[in-house]
């Protein structure tokens, strides 16, 4: 009884300080929100979010430097927009808490803030940031070469992995047979051709084979690349283990295949998904 009291006395209170303090209170909680990253040309819908209380709303800026987008819901037209990004804002998909961008380029990369302001008398004021990426996806997979494909136990794998040229470059990494390996070398390599602000990503790999790198005579060397969450590919090949025992008759069916899928290159074979899928279905 005494306890069920108390509780209720206590809850009386913490309701009168709640009525007293959001009289008080006015524009607060704001938030951002907008992509990590998003592939050029997309439309992108950006988010500021707030809680204005008791508060009457002033403005809602945007800035990435200087301002793009102002809307005050006194003015009529109540959107204004400004500059070379004010003029991919479509004004009829925005207003009080989101502003919608078409068609993004690479160079719209950068910090993008929201300001907020509440209304006479205390035009509270408010302002959050959130940095985007605007990325150009490499146009088609990546390619893993290696010097050759069969091995006995001391020899060095040496490879490569390229993935077509991007804006930032892709993220590379490799695994063999399923265990993340450190690339040996990375580089990025302008693509004059395309555009120079587009880079090639070059990762080497180079590992000693010992007893214990073929699991069942077979080595899986994937090479992962992405961009953000935007792009996310491999490639992989599978190397075989050298025995003399079994050399003749893998060797047959080797140059069969050889002949028919693989490619020369400057002396080293190239492989993709594909050619791979078939090497294997040749060996199973
Ligand atoms: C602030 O806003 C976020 C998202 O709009 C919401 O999840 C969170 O509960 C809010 N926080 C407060 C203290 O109101
Ligand atoms: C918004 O305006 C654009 C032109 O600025 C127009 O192409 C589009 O159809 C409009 N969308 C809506 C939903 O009104
Ligand atoms: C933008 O996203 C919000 C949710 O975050 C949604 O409510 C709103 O309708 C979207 N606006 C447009 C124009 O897509
Ligand atoms: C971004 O690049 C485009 C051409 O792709 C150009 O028209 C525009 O002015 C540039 N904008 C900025 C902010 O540099
Ligand atoms: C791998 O990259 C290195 C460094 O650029 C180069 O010397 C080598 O020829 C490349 N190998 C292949 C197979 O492309
Ligand atoms: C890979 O590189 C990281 C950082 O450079 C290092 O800490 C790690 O030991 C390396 N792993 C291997 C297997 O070499
Ligand atoms: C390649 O470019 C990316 C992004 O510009 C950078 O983070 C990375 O350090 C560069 N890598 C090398 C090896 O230069
Ligand atoms: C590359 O990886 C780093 C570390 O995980 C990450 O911070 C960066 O955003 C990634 N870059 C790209 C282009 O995916």
């Amino acid at each position: 009884m005494k306890m069920e009291k108390r509780r209720k006395s206590l809850h009386r209170f913490v309701i009168f300080f709640s009525i007293l303090f959001s009289g008080v209170r006015g524009l607060r909680n704001v938030s951002i929100d907008i992509p990590l990253a998003v592939a050029a040309g997309t439309t992108v819908n950006m988010s500021c979010r707030y809680d204005l209380e008791s508060d009457n709303l002033y403005t809602v800026k945007w800035y990435k430097g200087p301002e793009f987008f102002r809307y005050i819901p006194k003015e009529m037209p109540p959107i204004r927009v400004f500059g070379e990004l004010g003029n991919k804002v479509l004004q009829n998909r925005s207003g009080a808490h989101h502003v919608v961008l078409k068609n993004l380029q690479p160079n719209h990369t950068g910090k993008y803030r929201c300001e907020v302001s509440g209304d006479s008398p205390s035009f509270n004021t408010i302002m959050v940031s959130a940095y985007m990426y605007v990325a150009n996806l490499p146009k088609s997979d990546p390619q893993v070469r290696v010097e050759k494909i069969r091995y006995a136990i001391g020899d060095t794998v040496r490879g490569n992995c390229t993935v077509p040229s991007g804006n930032p470059p892709a993220n590379v990494t490799w695994t063999v047979n399923g265990v993340p390996v450190n690339s040996s070398f990375m580089m990025n390599v302008t693509d004059k051709i395309i555009d120079n602000q587009q880079l090639m990503t070059i990762a080497g790999l180079d590992f000693e084979i010992i007893p214990d790198s073929f699991n069942n005579g077979r080595l899986h060397i994937i090479c992962h690349a992405n961009v953000f969450h935007l792009y996310k590919k491999q490639a992989d090949v599978e190397l075989i283990e050298e025995r003399p025992r079994l050399a003749s008759v893998l060797g047959t069916r080797e140059s069969s295949y050889i002949g028919g899928a693989t490619k020369r290159f400057d002396g080293w074979y190239m492989f993709n998904a594909a050619a791979i899928t078939l090497l294997l279905r040749n060996f199973r």
